[in-house]
Parts: C-alpha cells; structure tokens; sequence
C-alpha cells in the first residue's frame, strides 16, 4: 500500500529499516526542532523499549513499530492523557477489522485479555513522544507470551496490511490526540466505553507501593478510580496493573 496519500496531510513521515529505538529518533528529531506530528516508523528497532525498562522486541515485517512528536499546545500536566488518546486510536483502529479491542488502563490495548498493543510515551521539555507497538501480522508468540499477547492476525484468521492499519492509527491519533484538553470528555466517553478493568478486582504497582481494589473506571481526569476498603482512591500513574482472578 502506498502510505503517503492515507496520511493526515501535514504529517513528516520518516521511514527507517532499522533503529535503536523510533522513540529515541523523535526525540532526537524533536530535539533538532522537528514540528509537531513527525513520525518515525522502522522495520526493526535494535533496542525497542517498553515500560519500566522492559526491552520490546517484535519480529522484523510483522509488527508496528512506531513513534510521533507531540508539541502540545496544553499545559504539560495533561500530556499523561496522551496514552490514553494513542491506546485509543489504535484500539479505533484495529476494530475496523472487526475484533473488540479494549483499553486496559492507562495505556495496552487488549483483546480478549491478551495485550496486542503497547504505548510508551516519553514527555521532553517542549515535547512529547508518543510510542506504539502493535501486533499485526504475528503468527505465533513464544510459549512463555502466548496467553498474555495476540495479533490482530491471530484474532482474525488472516494475515493483514500492516500500512493500512499504521494510517488509520495515525489518523485517529490525529483527532484523538487534540482531545486532552477542553475536549477531554469527548476522548473520556470513547476511552471509558472500552475500558477493560472496570468492574474488575486488579492490582497496581506504583512508586507508592503496591495496592488492591476494585475498579470503579476512569475519572474526569482520566485517572484510574479505585475503590480500596471502601474508600475510593484517585490513581494518577501506576507501574503495572494486573486483573487479580
Ligand atoms: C509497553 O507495553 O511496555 C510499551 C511498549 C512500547 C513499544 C513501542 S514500539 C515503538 C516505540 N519505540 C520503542 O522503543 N518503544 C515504543
């Protein structure tokens, strides 16, 4: 597919066989004065990151690999919210395919309980770099991923074009990522439809240490509400969050 005329049109699109990481080449970019909206995708990323530290490592020519420079022009303290707009542009995205795809707060799109999609997003002074990573076209995980990650090959029984896919995730994230300001509610209503903790018992991990509750959803700052001894607690950030069975 030729990517250029599904693109939003003032979009700077950088294509690399292979990097370290696309977030460190926006954030390089950015730091050269890049404008709002460059992207960096790559076939192979040679150390792709994940949260806390963790290596991302997907196959070269089935998975996406992506990253896009955000110059926000709201205040820093609502760029969190940028997770939540990238996980759902790609959840957006991938339902045109026909699965349900959920979003397992703040930032993995799930489908049926498997992760196919990470975001990492990275804030610099004036910047911010939002990181995808979204199983494709893989059509088989090591065994020790296999009942925690799918692929949108997997959940649809074909094998699918990763570039259609790459635009119309750079498309929704186009709209979705100038919601975080006066039109939160708007990106709030779409993000809480699709939330996958709510009504679940989980536990996080967080700087604070770790915490257990039931999940009330997500509140009008798009913080996680969780209901601990009957008290409820706004999460502003957490590590990790597990569903407890
Ligand atoms: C996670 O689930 O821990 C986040 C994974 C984010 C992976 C993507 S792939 C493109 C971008 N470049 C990176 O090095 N990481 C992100």
């Amino acid at each position: 597919t030729a990517i250029g005329p599904l693109l939003p049109d003032d979009m700077r699109l950088y294509i690399r066989e292979e990097i370290d990481s696309t977030n460190d080449e926006v954030r390089r970019l950015a730091e050269a004065g890049a404008a709002d909206g460059a992207v960096v995708i790559a076939n192979r990323q040679t150390s792709g990151r994940g949260r806390r530290g963790a290596a991302w490592v997907c196959p070269p020519g089935e998975a996406l690999a992506f990253s896009v420079l955000a110059r926000p022009a709201e205040p820093a303290g609502l760029w969190p919210r940028l997770a939540l707009a990238a996980g759902l542009a790609v959840a957006e995205a991938l339902e045109l395919h026909g699965v349900t795809a959920g979003i397992k707060w703040p930032n993995d799109v799930w489908i049926d309980g498997r992760k196919i999609c990470g975001v990492l997003v990275e804030s610099g002074g004036h910047h911010v770099v939002i990181g995808i990573g979204v199983n494709v076209n893989v059509a088989e995980f090591p065994a020790e991923l296999a009942d925690s990650a799918t692929s949108l090959w997997l959940e649809t029984g074909e094998p699918v074009d990763r570039a259609g896919v790459f635009a119309e995730i750079l498309r929704r994230l186009d709209v979705r990522r100038h919601q975080i300001g006066v039109d939160f509610p708007l990106l709030l209503d779409a993000v809480r439809s699709r939330c996958v903790l709510t009504g679940r018992r989980i536990r996080l991990m967080s700087a604070d240490g770790l915490r257990e509750g039931f999940c009330e959803g997500i509140g009008t700052g798009g913080e996680l509400l969780l209901s601990v001894d009957g008290r409820l607690e706004r999460i502003l950030q957490a590590d990790e969050v597990r569903v407890v069975e």
